[in-house]
């Protein structure tokens, strides 16, 4: 019905069901995880997730930029149905279902990235991507960036520029080298994008010079910082990185895991400069929740590796490649990227009137349906404001919206909704995100 509110928030949160959820949760399962919005989901659909107090809620956080297609998609559903009662596990067997979603993939890359193979997640095809760079090289170096985030296995966590995945788990992989990633709000440079941009290439070819023992395999890198902060770097930066590898004739990697599947209006982040990375890392909204992730590369790259050397007990197995299917399928049917291009710049129209309203919103930065707020103390000293950050969580999720925080200070607002959402969806939910920011603000 017209003008019916989406979202219902009945109960104090947590609501009863959830609050004893919880406290039973704490007793079995350790607590490792990240600060969250005291909701226990029991349902979702689309752009709404229903917890198990009834309260319902708009979902600005896809999971984790997971469910691109919305929640449970019917078409996702149905193929997982199918495919469960038929045959669940082959290891590296082929099944029909693994050739076709192989095909499926690799007719959705850019052409000259022609082969792909099935992992389980994002962490471990940026593993994969390490190991193939200095296989393919016979080198061992790998060019990270500071504040990168590429998973919490041994390599992803000692390419990535983070500390939480590294600190008090040393030593780190041999043969990392870091450089600076442009962070324009931050910028500690004049001349706007340019100068940030030849700043960062300075520093970058400094760096190496100053600590490779000359013997480069390759660059690491997103085509913007998730966990850092969501930031994005001026248009160009990454063609010049990749003309810098080519340059050094050493292989370069895109961590496509988040930003990939229409996330950033297009199916891969590469499109928007037309970059021709040698590797590319997918997760996350690959699978839309069904635990899936591969890598893509160039034949002759990937094709380093000899029989045995790469596999995966559960990649590839008949379900998730029927996931895989089944969501490229929608994303073309549907025109998913395009919606999320639509929206995206809806969205942020808005967000930046809101910024205007807002003593505390510094930058609303991001492209499609992927975009940061930056939380400050002050706008001017842009000394960051983690503790509003948390205190925003609560209470856009007592007014019906889930949101989450990333950030190398804590205080950056991920605004990544399902691709899906739809006008009426993205406005209640920057309704709440105001009238949530506005009243802490008073
Ligand atoms: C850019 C990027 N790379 C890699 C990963 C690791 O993926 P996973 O958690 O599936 O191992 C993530 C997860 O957030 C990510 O954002």
């Amino acid at each position: 019905m017209p003008g019916q509110r989406i979202t219902k928030v009945a109960t104090p949160l947590p609501g009863p069901r959830s609050a004893a959820l919880i406290e039973r949760w704490r007793k079995a399962e350790a607590e490792t995880t990240g600060f969250q919005a005291p909701v226990v989901w029991d349902s979702a659909r689309g752009v709404v997730v229903t917890d198990v107090d009834g309260n319902r809620y708009i979902d600005w956080t896809s999971g984790v930029l997971v469910t691109n297609l919305g929640h449970c998609h019917p078409r996702l559903v149905q193929a997982v149905r199918d495919a469960v009662g038929k045959l669940i596990n082959n290891y590296e067997c082929p099944s029909e279902k693994r050739v076709l979603a192989a095909e499926a993939l690799v007719s959705h890359l850019p052409e000259h990235l022609d082969r792909c193979f099935f992992l389980t997640t994002g962490s471990e095809a940026t593993e994969a991507a390490c190991r193939i760079m200095k296989r393919k090289t016979g080198a061992f170096e790998i060019v990270g960036f500071y504040g990168a985030f590429h998973g919490r296995t041994y390599a992803a966590a000692s390419v990535g520029g983070l500390e939480g995945p590294k600190r008090r788990y040393g030593p780190t992989m041999p043969g990392v080298i870091r450089a600076p990633y442009p962070y324009p709000y931050r910028s500690p440079v004049g001349g706007g994008d340019a100068g940030l941009i030849d700043y960062c290439m300075t520093r970058l070819e400094e760096t190496v010079r100053a600590n490779s023992t000359g013997a480069l395999a390759g660059v690491m890198v997103e085509p913007y910082l998730g966990a850092a902060g969501f930031i994005f770097p001026p248009d160009g930066y990454l063609t010049e990185l990749e003309k810098w590898c080519r340059q050094k004739d050493i292989l370069l990697t895109l961590d496509e895991v988040q930003s990939s599947y229409g996330r950033m209006g297009k199916m891969w982040a590469m499109d928007w400069e037309n970059l021709t990375p040698d590797l590319v890392a997918i997760g996350k909204g690959i699978g839309n929740g069904i635990p899936t992730a591969a890598i893509a590369a160039r034949s002759d790259v990937i094709g380093v590796l000899a029989s045995g050397e790469l596999s995966s007990t559960v990649g590839g197995n008949p379900v998730s490649s029927a996931a895989v299917i089944a969501i490229l399928e929608v994303m073309d049917e549907e025109k998913i990227a395009d919606n999320a291009l639509r929206m995206g710049k809806l969205m942020k129209e808005r967000l930046e009137e809101i910024k205007d309203k807002s003593r505390h919103l510094g930058d609303v930065r991001g492209r499609g349906l992927v975009m940061g707020l930056e939380l400050v103390e002050d706008k001017k000293t842009k000394e960051p404001a983690a503790e509003l950050t948390r205190r925003l969580i609560v209470r856009c999720a007592e007014n019906g919206l889930l949101i989450g925080s990333v950030g190398i200070f804590g205080n950056v607002i991920r605004v990544a909704p399902p691709l899906t959402i739809n006008e009426a969806e993205a406005h209640e939910s920057l309704d709440i995100m105001e009238k949530s920011l506005l009243e802490l603000e008073k």
